[in-house]
């Protein structure tokens, strides 16, 4: 399952991306906010999409601003995301194998050479895992140290 959202700068590349996903039976739900197509700001955006990539099981959430760097800097201050703007396929491989990033964000005012590939790179890559999972832990232990207001050691 794909959850899928942008501000108002994204609508076009969405709605592509969703048509080039439903083509493939991949099941997207969008979360678009339609009652305001011209001031939708990407915080907004970025908190429902990531609740609801964290509510359904499996899911990959896929996020768009003008950038992506907004809606990435939002999507990263909700606990459990961890959100990468790719530009390029080799970005969005790695971000899941490494990082198990679980929203890719992308930029619509991009020139960006293949779309598609870095969506179809993004979903079709696992998590590796291995020393990788240990680096994703501490990630998630500076998240709780953050929210219990004590300092992250550096080690788990
Ligand atoms: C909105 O104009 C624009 O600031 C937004 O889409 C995004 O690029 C922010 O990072």
């Amino acid at each position: 399952m794909i959850i899928i959202g942008s501000d108002h700068t994204g609508i076009e590349l969405k709605n592509n991306i969703i048509n080039y996903l439903k083509a493939k039976n991949i099941d997207v739900i969008d979360q678009t906010n339609y009652e305001d197509q011209s001031g939708d700001d990407y915080p907004d955006r970025a908190y429902e999409i990531c609740k609801k990539v964290l509510d359904t099981k499996g899911a990959l959430g896929i996020a768009i601003c003008g950038t992506g760097i907004g809606i990435s800097i939002a999507c990263n201050k909700v606990t459990g995301i961890r959100a990468s703007v790719c530009t390029d396929k080799y970005m969005a491989k790695m971000t899941r194998q490494d990082n198990d990033a679980n929203v890719l964000c992308l930029g619509a005012r991009l020139e960006l050479e293949n779309v598609y590939e870095i969506v179809d790179e993004f979903i079709n890559t696992e998590f590796a895992g291995g020393r990788h999972q240990r680096r994703v832990d501490k990630i998630t232990q500076i998240e709780k140290c953050e929210k219990e207001g004590v300092a992250y050691g550096g080690s788990l």
